[in-house]
């Protein structure tokens, strides 16, 4: 019944991709589909350094598996520090996992592997069980890490991942927004328990403030009405101001710890950088007052690839309980945060867009060629905000 749904599903997605080029309507990248079944994407054929990143011209156009699924031209993506990670191994074995939870298929059945995790672009074809969306639907999303990738000129995406793209944006400005806006909605409303309601008169750190995370995290608590301190290169402070930042701290000038001791104690601190910030901050949250420290740096993927699933889920489980018992004994909650892929949170990002709350920050635009390019960029830190991934000229 899945296989004639798979062939219904190709035929009618062929189909339409054939009306669109005789209409003339599909004039992006080389578009291979009006020809033949395969596409243009990066991939992975093995774990390692950027010279492991491919461009493959006859990838076979992803195909619908479930019901619930749309297949999305994507217009533009951006590259995530996940990205670079996972080009290296990093999460390999919780990510087959995911792929293959009975572990019936062969070690490196995940090659060819396309990364890309944001993505922005056009609904072409839509499972039997969805209803929010149709063909022709402008829209954005996160992809799951153990979902083939958006550094291709399709991708397939659960209907419940998806979201109308914000009107406002185009699509290379709504590419830089999934990944990131997601994991600082999670990390500050699931983790810490902040939303518009709860965040007037909170004052919140944000450490790791001027990268992909940081930079949205900072416009969702300003819409919210959070006071918000920024830890971040100097170089960086015109950004935070722009953004809204309330108080700005550069950790390159003086040791964090000295400049958060003149600070008022805090009710929040998302942590986006990990090691030694975590023990260093956690001093100046509010003790017995609800407040939370929330990091996104967690050995939890890292265990797992160095001990196996089984010893790296309890030595994880271990060092998980014993922070949060610590540090609850002291009167604060500390949490791990991660990001989760929801169309529902992302309507909730986009109508913040379109209100003007939140803006893309794009550090730089590049073509589809220059997918190396931009994760030797982002491998050389530094980031201000997203480097998107332009697939489709928007002049053409
Ligand atoms: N757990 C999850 O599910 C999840 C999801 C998303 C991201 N993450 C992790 O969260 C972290 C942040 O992600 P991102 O996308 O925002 O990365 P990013 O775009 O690469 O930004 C990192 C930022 O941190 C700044 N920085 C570096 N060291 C710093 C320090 N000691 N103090 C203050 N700022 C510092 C960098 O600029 P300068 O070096 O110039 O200061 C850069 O602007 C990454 O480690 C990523 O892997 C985890």
């Amino acid at each position: 019944m899945l296989g004639r749904m798979n062939i219904l599903c190709r035929k009618s997605f062929l189909h339409l991709c054939r009306q669109l080029a005789v209409a003339g309507k599909d004039r992006g990248i080389h578009s291979s589909c009006r020809r033949s079944t395969v596409m243009p994407a990066w991939v992975i054929d093995k774990y390692g350094g950027n010279d492991v990143l491919r461009l493959n011209q006859n990838v076979l156009i992803p195909i619908i598996h479930y019901p619930n699924e749309v297949i999305i031209k994507v217009h533009a993506a951006s590259v995530n520090p996940i990205d670079v990670n996972m080009r290296n191994g990093y999460g390999a074995n919780s990510l087959n996992m995911s792929r293959d939870p009975l572990h019936v298929k062969m070690s490196g059945s995940e090659f060819p592997l396309i990364l890309g995790r944001d993505v922005s672009g056009t609904v072409m074809e839509c499972g039997l069980n969805v209803k929010y969306f149709k063909p022709g639907d402008q829209v954005w999303a996160a992809v799951p890490p153990w979902k083939q990738g958006s550094f291709a000129e399709f991708v397939v995406a659960s209907a419940n991942e998806v979201s109308l793209k914000p009107k406002s944006l185009s699509h290379a400005e709504a590419a830089s927004l999934p990944y990131v806006a997601l994991t600082a909605w999670t990390a500050l409303v699931n983790s810490c328990g902040l939303s518009k309601e709860k965040c007037p008169g909170k004052r919140v750190l944000i450490i790791g403030s001027s990268g992909g995370v940081g930079t949205a995290a900072i416009q969702l608590l300003k819409s919210w009405g959070a006071h918000v301190t920024a830890v971040c290169s100097g170089n960086a402070f015109t950004v935070m101001k722009d953004l809204g930042a309330d108080d700005i701290i550069d950790y390159t000038v003086a040791s964090l710890q000295d400049q958060l001791k003149t600070k008022d104690p805090f009710d929040a601190i998302l942590d986006n950088v990990g090691g030694t910030s975590e023990e260093l901050a956690l001093q100046y949250l509010k003790p017995w007052s609800g407040a939370t420290f929330v990091t996104l740096v967690t050995p939890f993927l890292y265990n797992n690839d160095r001990l196996g699933i089984a010893d790296g889920m309890m030595r994880t489980g271990v060092t998980l309980v014993s922070k949060v018992m610590k540090h609850y004994c002291k009167g604060i909650h500390y949490r791990w945060g991660f990001f989760a892929p929801s169309g529902p949170f992302l309507d909730e990002i986009g109508e913040l867009v379109d209100a003007g709350k939140i803006r893309p920050v794009i550090e730089d635009v590049l073509q589809f060629s220059d997918v190396r390019k931009a994760f030797q960029k982002l491998e050389a830190g530094h980031a201000r905000g997203k480097t998107v991934i332009q697939v489709v000229d928007p002049k053409k």
